[in-house]
């Protein structure tokens, strides 16, 4: 008998497709996000779990006797509960290296899009402002030759850090927990303590995974560290930076600008302050957010789990039976 999987979001057809030739599909059908209720109704039934961002705790587990595996169409997985999956011998999975350029290319968006005050500008001249030559209080700053700090040298580390040094000509820095000797000789980046890399970088791009080491790693004290012209990137989580702290120092001028993909709470609530700041980029979380790339990911995922299911070797998993 195939077996029962439900899908808690929309894929492409051939996602499907191919999902419906090895297993019994369910789905939720509409374009808003499947209530919590309704999804821990949803997997009562299901072997197969194929989300992007539920929450995989204790509750939802408990709700689904059957579960054996649940396959996240992402490459972070902070929303498994990994102690609770391997308890229930439930294989987790993600989807690494498909979404890596996409991700990077959307790090130089954010980095570009502050750095030349993108957004701001667009609006002046929208609004029908454009009535004359441009002061210099307009002015934006360079992204070539600047100094760019990453946090988290993973592959899409490495992807950010190939794109400022041989597409902007800037002097990359690094902080992972371990050092990448490969990196640095073939990219030309060096390792630097975080608060070295805080101190000396033009642009700091956070792309640590959220874990409980990484959550809040920049706060108030780390912010302080950073020149008053650096401009801050967050495309991991919002969870890995202290909002409050982040606000504070924007607001007090003690770091320039922020380009955020990632919040604290999302989606954003509408009072926040960001969204009346001059001085953030905000984007929806589209990191990985291009036809192409959302497609191979679902796809990936998509075999990940029937792989999971049917015994084969699971590949990219994050939780594994014990
Ligand atoms: C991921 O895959 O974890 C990214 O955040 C999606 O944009």
């Amino acid at each position: 008998m195939k077996p029962y999987v439900f899908i808690d979001r929309s894929v492409p057809t051939e996602v499907e497709a191919f999902l419906a030739e090895h297993c019994t599909v369910d789905k939720w059908e509409e374009s808003s996000p499947i209530p919590r209720r309704t999804l821990l109704t949803k997997v009562a039934q299901a072997e197969g779990l194929l989300t992007a961002g539920a929450q995989v705790d204790t509750e939802l587990i408990a709700n689904a006797p059957k579960l054996r595996a649940v396959s996240s169409i992402s490459v972070g997985y902070n929303h498994f509960d990994l102690e609770a999956m391997k308890r229930h011998s439930i294989i987790g999975t993600h989807t690494p290296h498909v979404l890596d350029d996409t991700v990077a290319d959307l790090a130089f968006a954010l980095i570009l899009g502050t750095a030349r005050r993108v957004a701001e500008l667009d609006r002046y001249v929208k609004e029908g402002k454009w009535k004359s030559g441009m002061g210099n209080k307009w002015f934006g700053q360079d992204v070539h030759h600047a100094k760019l700090g990453i946090i988290g040298m993973g592959r899409i580390g490495e992807a950010v850090a190939r794109r400022g040094r041989f597409g902007f000509d800037m002097e990359v820095s690094y902080f992972n927990r371990s050092r990448k000797p490969e990196a640095e000789a073939n990219l030309g980046v060096h390792y630097s303590a975080l608060n070295e890399l805080l101190a000396e970088s033009d642009f700091v791009v956070m792309l640590a995974p959220l874990t409980l080491e990484t959550t809040k790693l920049i706060g108030r004290e780390q912010f302080k560290l950073m020149k008053p012209n650096a401009i801050f990137i967050n495309i991991s989580r919002g969870q890995t930076v202290d909002e409050a702290a982040l606000i504070e120092a924007l607001q007090a001028g003690t770091i320039a600008a922020a380009g955020l993909d990632v919040f604290e709470q999302e989606p954003i609530p509408d009072d926040h302050p960001f969204l009346n700041m001059n001085n953030v980029l905000t984007l929806p979380h589209i990191g990985s957010a291009t036809e192409s790339t959302r497609t191979n990911m679902a796809m990936l995922a998509a075999r990940n789990l029937v792989n999971a299911l049917t015994g084969q070797s699971p590949t990219h998993t994050v939780a594994e039976l014990q």
